[in-house]
C-alpha cells in the first residue's frame, strides 16, 4: 500500500485490522501475478507495497529471500509480525541500488501519482537481466465509483480530480513508460474483474476513498456515504445485498536488460 508522496492521497490512512476485514481479498487475489513471478529458491526478492505482508509471506515460502517496503507503518507492523524483513520507504524513492532478481507488486502502483519515479527506483533496484512483475489498477478500474465520487464533490463545490488519489494508466501508456525507462516488455494486458466485496460498499469507501471523504465536513459526511450508496446500488448492488466492484486490473511482466 506504498502511498504518493508525489501525488496526493490527502489523509489516506491504513489501519491493519480494518485492511483485513473490509479488503483482506486483495492479497487472495493476487495469486495469478506471482505465479506470473514465478519465484525461485535463492532469488532476491523486493515486493513493493507489501502491506501487512500477506503475499511478501507466499513468495518467501517459494525459497526467494524477500523484503517488503511499503509507507504504511501499521500494514509494515502486520507484516513485521509474520516475521518479514520489512522496510518503511515511499514508492517514489526506493534506496536500493542493483540488489535485487525481481521487484513484484501487487494492489500498490496506483497509489503512486508519479509512475517514471517509481519505474526509475525499480530500475536502479534490479540487477541486470531483473524482472519487474506486477499487477494494479488500469484504465477504467472502479470506474462508476470515481464517477460518483466526484460528481458528489461537485455538487458541493469541491474538485473531485484535486482529491482522486489513484493512477489507473492503460496497457500502451505503462508500455511506454517501462520501455522508456529500458525494461523489454514481455507481458501487459487489462484484465476485467468484476470483484464481489467481502463486506459492503460503504466498507469499501471508508477503507480506499478517504482522500475523496476527506474534503468533506466530518458532520456532512454520513449524507454524503448515504448519496453515494444510492448512486451505486442500481449498478454495483445486486438483489441480494451484494456489493460488487467494478475492477479492472493491469498485470505486467518486463525484464531489466543486460
Ligand atoms: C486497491 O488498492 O486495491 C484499490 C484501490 C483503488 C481502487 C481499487 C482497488
Amino acid at each position: 500500500m506504498t502511498d504518493d508522496s508525489g501525488g496526493n492521497a490527502a489523509g489516506q490512512r491504513w489501519e491493519a485490522a480494518g485492511y483485513r476485514h473490509h479488503a483482506g481479498f486483495v492479497p487472495e487475489l493476487g495469486m495469478p501475478v506471482l505465479e506470473l513471478l514465478a519465484p525461485k529458491p535463492g532469488e532476491r526478492i523486493l515486493d513493493l507495497g507489501c502491506g501487512d505482508g500477506t503475499l511478501t509471506e507466499r513468495l518467501a515460502a517459494s525459497g526467494a529471500a524477500v523484503t517488503g517496503a511499503d509507507s504504511s507503518p501499521d500494514l509494515l507492523a502486520a507484516a513485521r509480525a509474520r516475521g518479514l524483513d520489512v522496510r518503511l520507504m515511499d514508492g517514489h524513492a526506493l534506496s536500493f541500488d542493483a540488489e535485487f532478481d525481481a521487484v513484484f507488486s501487487n494492489a500498490a502502483l496506483h497509489w503512486m501519482k508519479d509512475p517514471d519515479t517509481v519505474i526509475a527506483g525499480v530500475a536502479r533496484a534490479l540487477k541486470p537481466g531483473g524482472r519487474f512483475v506486477g499487477e494494479f489498477g488500469g484504465a477504467g478500474n472502479v470506474g462508476r465509483i470515481v464517477a460518483a465520487l466526484k460528481d458528489a464533490l461537485a455538487r458541493r463545490g469541491l474538485d473531485g480530480a484535486a482529491a482522486n488519489p489513484w493512477y489507473f494508466p492503460t496497457a500502451e501508456e505503462y508500455r511506454g513508460r517501462l520501455e522508456a525507462a529500458g525494461f523489454t516488455v514481455a507481458t501487459i494486458h487489462l484484465i476485467p474483474r468484476p470483484t464481489p466485496l467481502p463486506t459492503d460498499m460503504a466498507g469499501w469507501l471508508g477503507t480506499f476513498a478517504q482522500s475523496f471523504l476527506n474534503p468533506v465536513r466530518e458532520a456532512e459526511r454520513a449524507a454524503l456515504l448515504a448519496e453515494l450508496l444510492d448512486r451505486l446500488a442500481p449498478e454495483l448492488r445486486d438483489a441480494g445485498g451484494r456489493w460488487t466492484d467494478d475492477y479492472v486490473r493491469l498485470r505486467f511482466a518486463a525484464v531489466k536488460p543486460y
